[in-house]
This record gives C-alpha cells, sequence and structure tokens, in this order.
C-alpha cells in the first residue's frame, strides 16, 4: 500500500507514521446484557475484556462504570460503556446523521456477505441491502443500542489505496463550497452541478 503523504510537515520534528490499526471503538450502552447478547451470539465476537470503576480514569468524573470489549478476528475491538443514572442520548437534530454514522465490519467475500445477511435476519435483526457500491459491496443493520452496523467486504484490491482519486474529489468539494460561496449560489445546487459533471466525466452513474 501507498503511504503518500499531503500533510504539512511540522519544522524540526520528523513526521509521525499513521497509527497501526484499530485498538477500540467505543460507543455507551444503556442496556449491557442485551448488548453482551448481541456481540457475542449474532455477531460471534468474544467478550474479551471488562473493567469496572467508579470514577472515569482520564477525566476523574465521578461515574461508576462499567467497559467491555468485544474482539473482531484481527484483534481489534469495539467497547461499550455502561454509566448507571446516565440519561437517554438526545436524537439527533437530523436523520441524515443515523444513516451517515457507522461502524463497518469487513469479510473476504461477497458471498460471505450474503451468509452474513442469511444469518442475521435467521436470528431476527431487520438488514438492509446487499448494496453494491461498486468499491465495495455491503449490507446494513443496527445493534440494540441504534448503532448502525455494515458488513461489507471489497470489490476491488484497491479501494483503499487511492489517494490521488481522494484528493481530486475531496479538493472538488471543497471548491464547490468556496465557489459557491463567491458567487452567492446555493452550495446544494453547485455541488449537484460538479457531481453530475463528475459522473459524465467518469461514465459511473
Ligand atoms: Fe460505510
Amino acid at each position: 500500500m501507498t503511504t503518500t503523504s499531503t500533510s504539512p510537515t511540522t519544522p524540526g520534528l520528523a513526521p509521525m507514521q499513521a497509527p497501526e490499526r484499530l485498538s477500540h471503538l467505543a460507543y455507551v450502552t444503556h442496556d449491557t446484557e442485551a448488548t453482551v447478547d448481541f456481540f457475542t451470539r449474532i455477531m460471534q465476537m468474544p467478550l474479551i475484556e471488562a473493567v469496572m470503576h467508579e470514577r472515569v480514569p482520564s477525566t476523574g468524573d465521578p461515574y461508576p462504570y462499567v467497559h467491555f470489549f468485544f474482539r473482531l478476528q484481527d484483534g481489534s475491538t469495539i467497547a461499550f460503556f455502561e454509566a448507571i443514572g446516565l440519561p437517554e442520548r438526545s436524537a439527533p437534530s437530523h436523520p441524515a446523521y443515523l444513516t451517515f454514522d457507522h461502524l463497518a465490519l469487513e469479510v473476504g467475500t461477497v458471498a460471505e456477505v450474503d451468509a452474513w445477511k442469511e444469518w442475521l435476519v435467521a436470528c431476527g435483526v431487520e438488514v438492509l441491502g446487499p448494496v453494491d457500491h461498486s468499491i465495495i459491496y455491503s449490507i446494513y443493520f443496527h445493534d440494540p443500542n441504534g448503532i448502525r452496523l455494515e458488513i461489507t467486504t471489497p470489490l476491488v484490491a484497491d479501494w483503499n489505496d487511492r489517494p490521488a482519486e481522494a484528493a481530486r474529489i475531496v479538493g472538488s468539494f471543497l471548491g464547490a463550497k468556496s465557489d459557491a460561496r463567491e458567487a452567492g449560489r446555493p452550495v446544494q445546487q453547485v455541488l449537484r452541478e460538479v457531481i453530475a459533471a463528475n459522473d459524465r466525466h467518469d461514465g459511473s452513474a
């Protein structure tokens, strides 16, 4: 994999390398029992670490809590906290947050994604997809906490190694935002024009 960096370096310091891999991604739960059942029984991810403290070590906040971890095959983990008495999380300001915020887990093949759909449905989990994104193939569902999960597999080997294309698209997006501001035009409209031009250029739909 190429490791081309477009980030500025700090004068006088050798640049750091990117972190090696995911250690844990942590969420709040209000139902440890349902969360343990879902991740161990349905996701087949073993519960492999847990701690319980009277206060939060990093901040000293006095919330007694349990913190527990489920492991993926590569050793990375998904973790949860349950702190008794914590009020429910506020609803997001727009439903798009419920779609865009998600956690994607990779499997080896399209057949495995399809097998996961069959398994999840048999376990009583509502599943959206499969969706062919041309670079990855995915299904979507939710854990008992409402966290949107994705099981996905790459359809092209270099899907996560296209730095030039990524820089071009992000630059195009940022350009559309600044062009719209300068022209006093609605950003969504300018962005739609840029996306349509891109689609004509690369032939995708
Ligand atoms: Fe995703």
